[in-house]
């Protein structure tokens, strides 16, 4: 053992490495297709209740769209746009952007909209708003944000797409009137995006599907 030239344990080691190195990368390879089709099933489960009531046959994820910085959505970073299809006629897009003056941060929404301007479903998909203040917002903890159902720029106006307390028509949440605030303004300005884009939105081409990275931000 003691006269085993160094070369020889060098080449050992070296082969050692490189069996090591093609199980790494065969493993990979043989998870990676799974984990995609794992995580493109979590999200399009995660986007039916934005979509409540509405007929479409598209899956969801494969019409991706990212819209990056500058942009005229809630949000500092990219947002995201499902387009979503019936028999390949536009019905409605989900967007994914951030109301940012939440109370503790920003706050993920997903907003859907079908194609006449009114809202299919809202949803919370990240906070770090105050539990048992902010996080009302949760469908788990209150119907709060079911009120967005069905409601456009002509229901209300405009100039009343606010909460109450502030003179507007949507309720809020007792002691805690700065994260309702957020949410109503995003979803706004998500309306208001939606209404002047609506178009161009459905024209543009999609990612390219096998980019699954999901982390834009
Ligand atoms: C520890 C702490 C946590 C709070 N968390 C929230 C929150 O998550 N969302 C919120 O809107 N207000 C939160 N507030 C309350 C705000 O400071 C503010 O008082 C409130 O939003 C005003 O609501 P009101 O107009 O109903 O009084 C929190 C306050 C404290 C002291």
């Amino acid at each position: 053992m003691t006269d085993r030239p160094v070369w020889k344990s060098g080449v050992t080691l070296a082969v050692i490495a490189a069996i090591c190195t093609a199980l790494v990368a065969l493993t990979f390879q043989l998870t990676a297709q799974r984990i995609t089709d794992n995580e493109k099933a979590f999200l399009e489960r995660n986007l039916q209740p934005a979509l409540a009531g509405l007929f479409f046959d598209s899956p969801v994820t494969e019409s991706r769209l990212t819209i990056p910085q500058p942009h005229e959505l809630p949000g500092t970073e990219s947002a995201i746009v499902y387009r979503v299809y019936a028999s390949e006629e536009p019905v409605a897009a989900l967007f994914v952007v951030s109301a940012r003056d939440g109370y503790a941060g920003p706050i993920r929404l997903l907003i859907g909209v079908a194609m006449d301007g009114s809202i299919t479903g809202v949803r919370v998909l990240e906070h770090r708003e105050t539990p048992g203040l902010g996080d009302r917002v949760e469908t788990t903890k209150s119907d709060w944000i079911l009120q967005f159902d069905g409601r456009s720029l002509r229901d209300p106006e405009p100039g009343n797409w606010k909460i109450r307390g502030d003179g507007g028509s949507f309720d809020q949440l007792t002691g805690a009137s700065i994260t309702p605030r957020a949410i109503v303004k995003a979803v706004k300005a998500t309306l208001t995006y939606f209404a002047a884009n609506r178009d161009a939105l459905f024209t543009a081409p999609a990612d390219p599907v096998d980019d699954d990275s999901g982390d834009e931000d």
